[in-house]
């Protein structure tokens, strides 16, 4: 009894406390302090985008020591895991996008942020020209901004492999307009099913799903889909219910092939049971705006060339360089035989410049391109950037010292300023010695569909896999704590409790 009493009081107590700690959360977002301006006489630290690589910089840098700028075409964060989930409309895209001038007013000193596209970076005269994209022009649409350091992380675009009809009639899975893309053609390939008299054929063909790239996109776009149908769709629409399908193809032998073999039997069996087709050994050649062309290698070794129809076609194969970053490249010999990204070296300086650092999926660095990995490399360079402004701040104190030193009236004053010299010479050397950047793997995760989700969890010493309801509960505490802010965290929550109450929405708009 005594032992429930504390229990009680302990609980309420968290209630209290958890209560508290997300209203001055609310607080603190609706009331920053106010900012310094921006101080032209400091370096110029140009960062290009707004990803999980530079906002990740963004929120660890001291922005006092520099005059910040960001480039971007996207005034907003995009927490990238859970877009396959607003492809359906299990969580609403604004819930997982933070605006940039929401976190920039919280910065001790002031940033400034142009909506706009890096067109070119001119290496030698340390330029970078941009260009306002957006529906709405003003008089100036163009124009250059001048750096000292540059930090790119521009993400990379969708590879497409030069497979003829894909950029024409796909749809990709990257951005939040991709994703209301997705959920409105897949509202219209349902409705237009159902259009009087449709044929046999046809039906079949509107209502098949296909997602080209068995890595986790395709992956968790396949569960979520088929999640859609049989929760949603199928009791929205019943005359679909018969003809509804979702397939993956996939090249090489196995979807996700970054997860160990154990979770690859189990996501296999999971979409089996799910009734998600899974073609691996496909390759796709051609595609038109009914069908894909694909050439399967079966048992035998023998090579088939098949047209698959299709309603909808995601297309999910990786990454590919960007325009601005492959001509970057072109400027530097030293990035001649790079091919995948700008080569960085420990630092994350780009090899070749002094000047130009790189992160996220822009970058090789020997790490696969996720989120934890730029992640990681942002708050890397806030700390070398913090570390390095910190650093000239204390030679220029030094030199100071040193004259004081010279000019100083009696031993006493020189003394005084020997042991303040001999203080800084000590801070310096213990800021000097940051190290080189050294990634830490805290694991892979991946929703498979009807509540079960996969991770290969880095515990330790060793690897923990596992697979289930509860990596599923799991999955979602972990993305959950990652998003950006309380407003994110609490949009998502009330998004999970809106599609389990009422279903998911399935107007086309
Ligand atoms: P991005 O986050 O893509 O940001 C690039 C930024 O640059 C954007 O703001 C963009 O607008 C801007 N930009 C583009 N062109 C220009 C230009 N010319 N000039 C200026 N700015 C420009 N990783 C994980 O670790 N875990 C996951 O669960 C996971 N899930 C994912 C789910 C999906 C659907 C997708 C697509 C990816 C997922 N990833 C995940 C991968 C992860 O999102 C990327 O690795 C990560 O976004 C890379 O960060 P980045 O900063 O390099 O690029
Ligand atoms: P990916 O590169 O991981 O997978 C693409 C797949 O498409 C490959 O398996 C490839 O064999 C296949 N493919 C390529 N061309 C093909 C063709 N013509 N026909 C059929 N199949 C073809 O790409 P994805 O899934 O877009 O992921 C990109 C990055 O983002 C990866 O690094 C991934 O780890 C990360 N990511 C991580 C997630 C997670 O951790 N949950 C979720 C989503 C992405």
């Amino acid at each position: 009894w005594f032992a429930l009493k504390w229990l009680w009081r302990l609980t309420y107590l968290s209630a209290i406390a958890g209560t508290g700690w997300v209203a001055y959360g609310i607080y603190e977002s609706r009331h920053p302090a106010d900012q310094a301006d921006p101080d032209p006489n400091k370096k110029t630290l140009v960062i290009l985008g707004t990803g999980w690589g530079s906002v990740s910089l963004l929120k660890k840098l001291d922005t006092e020591n520099y005059n910040v700028v960001i480039i971007s075409p996207r005034n907003y964060f995009l927490f990238t895991p859970l877009l396959p989930s607003c492809t359906t409309g299990t969580i609403e895209h604004r819930s997982i996008m933070e605006p940039v001038r929401n976190f920039l007013r919280h910065k001790k000193a002031a940033v400034t942020f142009y909506e706009a596209e890096a067109t070119k970076i001119d290496y030698e005269k340390k330029i970078v020209y941009i260009n306002d994209e957006s529906d709405v022009k003003g008089a100036t649409s163009s124009n250059e901004v001048p750096f000292d350091m540059l930090v790119v992380g521009v993400g990379a675009e969708n590879a497409t492999f030069g497979i003829p009809g894909v950029r024409e009639n796909a749809c990709f899975l990257k951005e939040v307009n991709d994703a209301q893309q997705i959920r409105k053609r897949i509202m219209d390939c349902c409705e237009t099913s159902t259009f009087k008299d449709q044929s046999l054929e046809e039906i079949k063909r509107l209502l098949h799903m296909v997602v080209v790239g068995g890595g986790p996109t395709g992956v968790e776009f396949a569960g979520e889909l088929q999640d859609f149908f049989s929760n949603d769709l199928k009791k929205w629409i019943p005359d679909i219910k018969e003809n509804f399908h979702v397939t993956l193809v996939e090249a090489l032998p196995n979807v996700l092939p970054m997860f160990s073999k154990q979770l690859i039997e189990y996501t296999e069996k999971t979409f089996k049971e799910e009734t998600i087709t899974i073609r691996t050994k496909t390759t796709v050649k051609n595609v038109t705006d009914k069908y894909i062309e694909a050439e399967s290698t079966g048992p035998d070794g023998k090579k088939v060339l098949e047209k698959i129809p299709y309603g909808l076609l995601v297309w999910a194969t990786g990454n590919a360089l960007r325009p601005v970053v492959k001509d970057l490249m072109s400027q530097i010999p030293a990035q001649k035989d790079s091919r995948r990204g700008l080569a960085v070296n420990e630092y994350l300086v780009v090899k070749g410049t002094e000047s130009i650092w790189a992160v996220g999926d822009c970058a090789i660095a020997n790490y696969a391109p996720t989120a934890q990995v730029a992640a990681q490399e942002g708050a890397f360079l806030a700390r070398l950037f913090n570390h390095m402004a910190r650093t000239e701040e204390i030679e220029t104190e030094l030199k100071h010292l040193s004259h004081v030193q010279e000019v100083a009236p009696s031993k006493e004053k020189r003394d005084e300023a020997f042991a303040q010299i001999k203080d800084l010479q000590r801070r310096l050397r213990r800021v000097k010695r940051m190290g080189p950047f050294e990634y830490s793997h805290q694991g892979s995760l991946a929703y498979i569909g009807s509540e079960k989700a996969v991770a290969d969890i880095s515990w330790l010493t060793g690897n923990f896999a596992t697979g289930g309801t509860l990596t599923y509960f799991f999955w979602r505490s972990a993305y959950l704590s990652m998003c950006f802010s309380t407003r994110n965290r609490i949009l998502v929550i009330v998004d999970w409790v809106k599609a389990k109450m009422f279903g998911r929405d399935v107007s086309r708009e």
